[in-house]
């Protein structure tokens, strides 16, 4: 309807020849006064040097003159209201009930856009800031794709650093490596992900405080870089075993990527890349590392240098990220890229990005942007950890979220079904994370974000249940002539309105990089379902017209939920 005021609107102001670019339409303030508003009129004062109530009862004149399923009023000191008449709705109702797309525009000129999310470390257990850029970050994939765009969702995953000369040097301390070296690659790894995960913490620690170790990993490092046989093959197993751990852990999830590239698969882009800089003299040398400068005159911050090159000839996450940009636009040649981490990299993708542009990576109109998020939080509002104090890995926190809604959906003598308590908590976790404004910190409670009766992802899910079972009591009779509607009280007008306040959250969250909208929004639409159902009896309604009306409402409702949790990535159960 606000595209179709909007329209309308527009007509009118051509009409009385005021200035088209002062013309707005939002959704009303007073939803008890109208259903619409439009505050052009004081804009239009300044410009026109007229009272805005007069210019607003020009308006709601020339409006009501044209339109016939609203009308507009003047309101001192000079709004217009604009209220949507039942033939408005109900012409509403018809057409998003033939829509596939629930009333959601496809963007006109949707670019190509590579997503970098998830981002884990080989070898290295997932964490609680993983999981945040997982579930941002695939939603932003989906939601992006269903708005048009063409996405590649990339896992950059961390696996060509430091971490790995630690963890190789780790290795060789516990296990044999020597086959590897003797061109004996064993048939299959000798060491599990359990290994893996306990070997980097002590690697890392020990290096802190024993020189020869820490010179060693470099070393190890660098030779991996260099593709020294034994080392890459070693590193290779290493690979292999984290990966299909990591998939694991995201198909809980339901986060799945395009691209499973890592820091490793631009690895031949890094020196060739380098050399260039240099030869077009934007790197310099600084304590035998090659680093490139990236201030700019108006800076107000420091801006530390690009780290290319380290000392012992190592690549470093600045290369890294820079040769992979060099990659992504040989290979994919996309219009954006952006990156979901959390805020610490800010000033990491800043150094990237200005490198990028200086050195000419990316085209001018080529968007770069990184999208940080806050930490998840305790309840002492420290950053969440185990019981124990350690830090929660990816895995114990699904296992913990499962076991919480298994306790929930079990009714003492019914256990709940596995995958259906993994689904459960799975979407308390991912709704709980992606309705607080990206941004923030947010506290982690599973308690409160399984709670049925509240803005939860249990509430979400319960609501599409109970259509799905009014469906299942109606059986065949849901057929309805759609012709033979007609939306006659606020129980459902409320319903029309929150369904386009959702598709319009849809595109506020594209624009802002903000799931919140659309978790806001759907909570909404959820919410006025709930309080329509709790006093319509569908089932009894004996009006064919009424019934008619109600299960059309029903049926959107539900597609409307399918298609929104789909898009924030949230999967659904049968039964609750
Ligand atoms: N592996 C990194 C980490 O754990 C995140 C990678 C983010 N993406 C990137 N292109 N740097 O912090």
């Amino acid at each position: 309807m606000i595209k179709q005021i909007r329209t309308d609107l527009r007509k009118c102001f051509e009409h009385l020849d005021y200035p088209v670019e002062e013309m707005f339409v939002s959704f009303s303030d007073r939803p008890d006064l109208c259903h619409y508003q439009s505050n052009s009129s004081f804009r239009l004062a300044k410009a026109l040097r007229k009272k805005p109530l007069d210019i607003a009862a020009s308006l709601a004149e020339e409006f009501n003159k044209v339109v016939d399923y609203a009308t507009a009023e003047a309101v001192a000191p000079g709004f217009l209201n604009i209220s949507v008449n039942d033939f408005g709705f109900t012409q509403t109702l018809k057409d998003l009930h033939k829509d596939p797309r629930c009333g959601v525009d496809i963007l006109e000129n949707a670019p190509k856009i590579i997503i970098d999310y998830g981002g884990p470390n080989v070898a290295k257990p997932l964490h609680v800031g993983h999981m945040r850029s997982a579930v941002i970050g695939e939603s932003m994939k989906r939601l992006a794709r269903f708005l048009g765009c063409e996405v590649l969702g990339d896992i950059h995953l961390g696996d060509w650093g430091l971490q790995m000369g630690l963890v190789i040097a780790g290795l060789a301390e516990k296990y044999d490596l020597s086959d590897y070296f003797e061109g004996n690659k064993p048939e299959k790894p000798q060491f599990t992900v359990d290994d893996l995960n306990l070997i980097y913490p002590e690697a890392s620690a020990r290096s802190k405080v024993d020189a020869d170790f820490e010179e060693l990993a470099q070393q190890i490092t660098y030779k991996l870089q260099n593709k020294e046989k034994g080392y890459f093959d070693i590193w290779e197993d290493i690979v292999a075993v984290s990966i299909a751990d990591i998939k694991a852990d995201y198909e809980k999830l339901n986060v799945e990527f395009d691209l499973w590239y890592g820091e490793s698969t631009c690895r031949d882009y890094v020196n060739p890349m380098i050399d260039n800089f240099t030869a077009l003299g934007l790197t310099e040398e600084s304590d035998g590392a090659l680093i490139m400068d990236v201030t700019m005159p108006d800076d107000d911050k420091p801006m530390p240098p690009v780290m290319l090159r380290k000392s012992s000839g190592a690549h470093l996450y600045h290369s890294t990220d820079l040769a992979t940009i060099k990659q992504r636009m040989e290979e994919y040649n996309p219009d954006e890229m952006w990156y979901f981490t959390d805020a610490r990299q800010a000033l990491h993708f800043e150094q990237v990005f200005r490198a990028a542009r200086k050195t000419g990576l990316v085209k001018e109109k080529t968007k770069l942007a990184h999208y940080p998020f806050g930490t998840v939080n305790g309840k002492d509002g420290k950053p969440f950890k185990t019981r124990e104090g350690g830090t929660m890995q990816l895995k114990d926190l699904i296992s913990l979220v499962t076991e919480a809604a298994e306790k929930l959906l079990s009714d003492g003598a019914k256990s709940a079904d596995k995958d259906a308590a993994r689904k459960v908590g799975v979407a308390a976790l991912k709704y709980g994370d992606l309705m607080c404004n990206r941004t923030r910190n947010y506290i982690f409670d599973i308690d409160k974000f399984l709670q049925f009766d509240g803005k939860t992802g249990s509430y979400l899910l319960y609501t599409l249940v109970r259509i799905r079972s009014i469906f299942a009591k109606l059986g065949d009779s849901t057929d309805i002539d759609i012709e033979g509607v007609k939306v006659t009280s606020d129980l459902e007008r409320n319903i029309l309105l929150k369904m386009e306040m959702l598709a319009n959250a849809y595109h506020q969250t594209y624009e802002e990089k903000l799931p919140n909208y659309i978790c806001d929004a759907l909570f909404e639409l959820a919410n006025s379902f709930n309080v329509f159902y709790g006093s319509c009896r569908i089932i009894d309604e004996p009006d064919v017209q009424k019934r008619s009306t109600w299960i059309a409402l029903c049926k959107i409702t539900e597609k409307m939920l399918e298609q929104t949790l789909d898009v924030l990535g949230i999967e659904t159960v049968s039964a609750m």
